[in-house]
């Protein structure tokens, strides 16, 4: 007995050992780092990024809509302070004066999303003057000499199609990839970058996992079903889109969120356990099956899945990296929350629940490079009100990125998030994203101080 006990004491101890020197978390030490004189080549683009509902206003036909109009089992308000989109930034209006905003910074690309609930508000109904408005955009955009960049899916569902199951029903899938099929060819001549699905792993873990996005629900096992609905859609759209006149020409791409998780407590083999659980999950389904072509994730209790398709493998033309941050992991006794997340003494914090750490947009590169195929960073920013993090964040996570393609990683283009400060989902409008500071009273934009060194980094390319 004795000598079994000794036996497991040595091999949890050569664990620990392996794990706090192969696998420690990278951290630079920033001292010694110089951002200055950073380049890129002239192809490279720089761009920044919005979704419908967050900015457009009178988004009253989507999922969105209703989940900020319901109270939860406790009759509270879904969103912090019982907070709405409402007019959010009026964007649907004001667009023309944004894209000049957007002009001013020099830059050269502006994604978008198209709220699909206005295009087709009812299942067998288009909406015309909702499709010649994004023309229009489109139009503006190009008069301006910005590319702009659509995606197709950011989040918001229409009610009907929430209705009918929305993604957590495969056979719903064809209504989406309708959809899109109705809408690539009107822009297909002007847009050549496209966007499927935004962050399949953030719209199931949030709507299905964390409960707080819409519709709520706390199940894992949905999670993983309703993440590979999405992956299922993204590949069926990607197939349909590539076939139709202008697909070849176009770069179409599935844009997917990496979240870097580390253990809190590096001796813990349950701190380990649950990294290892969470990021197979959360990273590993979408990496894979985009890989491969095949699902295969088994945790007993948890959750088990198996797919596998031959149209799957390498069905993107590029990679669409959203990166924000970090979270360490704690494990704790819980069936539904098995894990909390920590953060250490010297984190310097963003607004949301996540530190700076512009190492994991580096690791989490070197993680998309591995699909093979060429990386847009489609999100990338910070939420700080106070606008004194801003500067050092653009800095430091310009500087991993660069660092990344200096080392031959194949990065086209940058979209910071977001051009201004909008709706932030769960959070409504307490989180700063902007590069402009938006007055939600009388909808005035301001650059803030800290969005210069974005500017500065561009210019310096010029
Ligand atoms: C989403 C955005 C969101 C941003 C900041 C991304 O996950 O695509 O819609 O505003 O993160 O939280």
């Amino acid at each position: 007995m004795m000598i079994i006990l000794i036996i497991v004491c040595i091999i949890y101890l050569l664990f620990i050992f392996h794990m706090l020197f192969w696998h420690s978390e990278l951290k630079w030490n920033w001292d010694k780092i110089d951002t200055s004189n950073m380049k890129f080549s002239n192809s490279f683009y720089w761009g920044t990024a919005t979704a419908s509902h967050q900015v457009e206003g009178n988004c009253k036909n989507n999922n969105w809509y209703n989940w900020e109009n319901s109270k939860d089992e406790n009759n509270a308000p879904r969103i912090k302070d019982n907070q709405k989109a409402n007019l959010a930034c009026d964007h649907w209006n004001r667009y023309k004066d944004d894209i000049k905003l957007i002009t001013n910074l020099g830059l050269t690309h502006y994604r978008i999303s198209l709220e699909w609930s206005k295009i087709q508000p009812d299942k067998d109904e288009y909406n015309q003057e909702a499709i010649n408005h994004y023309v229009d955009v489109v139009d503006s955009l190009l008069e301006k000499n910005i590319t702009p960049v659509i995606t197709l899916h950011h989040f918001t569902n229409p009610i009907w199609f929430d209705q009918l199951g929305g993604f957590e029903k495969e056979d719903n899938i064809d209504f989406f990839v309708s959809f899109c099929e109705k809408i690539f060819p009107i822009f297909s001549d002007k847009v050549k970058i496209w966007c499927t699905i935004n962050e399949p792993e953030v719209y199931s873990v949030m709507g299905y996992f964390a409960g707080v996005f819409p519709p709520g629900s706390k199940s894992p096992q949905l999670t993983v079903e309703v993440l590979k609905n999405l992956l299922i859609a993204h590949t069926s759209v990607y197939h349909k889109l590539k076939n139709m006149p202008n697909g070849l020409n176009c770069q179409i791409g599935l844009v997917k969120n990496i979240m870097q998780f580390d253990p809190y407590r590096k001796w813990h083999l349950l701190d380990w356990i649950v990294c290892i659980v969470t990021n197979k999950i959360y990273n590993g389904i979408a990496l894979s099956y985009l890989k491969t072509g095949t699902i295969n994730i088994n945790y007993p209790f948890l959750v088990k899945l198996y797919y596998s398709s031959n149209k799957a493998a390498l069905a993107t033309d590029f990679f669409g990296l959203n990166y924000y941050s970090h979270n360490y992991l704690k494990f704790k006794f819980d069936k539904y929350e098995f894990f909390e997340n920590k953060y250490m003494e010297d984190d310097i914090m963003t607004d949301m629940p996540y530190p700076i750490y512009a190492e994991g947009f580096y690791r989490a590169i070197k993680e998309a490079e591995k699909i093979g195929k060429p990386i847009i960073i489609t999100e990338n920013g910070i939420a700080d009100y106070k606008d004194n993090r801003r500067s050092l964040f653009i800095e430091r996570y310009i500087y991993a990125m660069h660092k990344a393609i200096q080392e031959g990683t194949d990065i086209q283009g940058y979209f910071y998030w977001s051009l201004m400060d909008n709706f932030e989902w769960a959070e409504g409008y307490d989180m700063k994203f902007g590069l402009y500071e938006v007055d939600f009273k009388t909808q005035e934009r301001t650059l803030r101080k800290g969005s210069e060194t974005f500017i500065n980094i561009i210019n310096g390319q010029q």
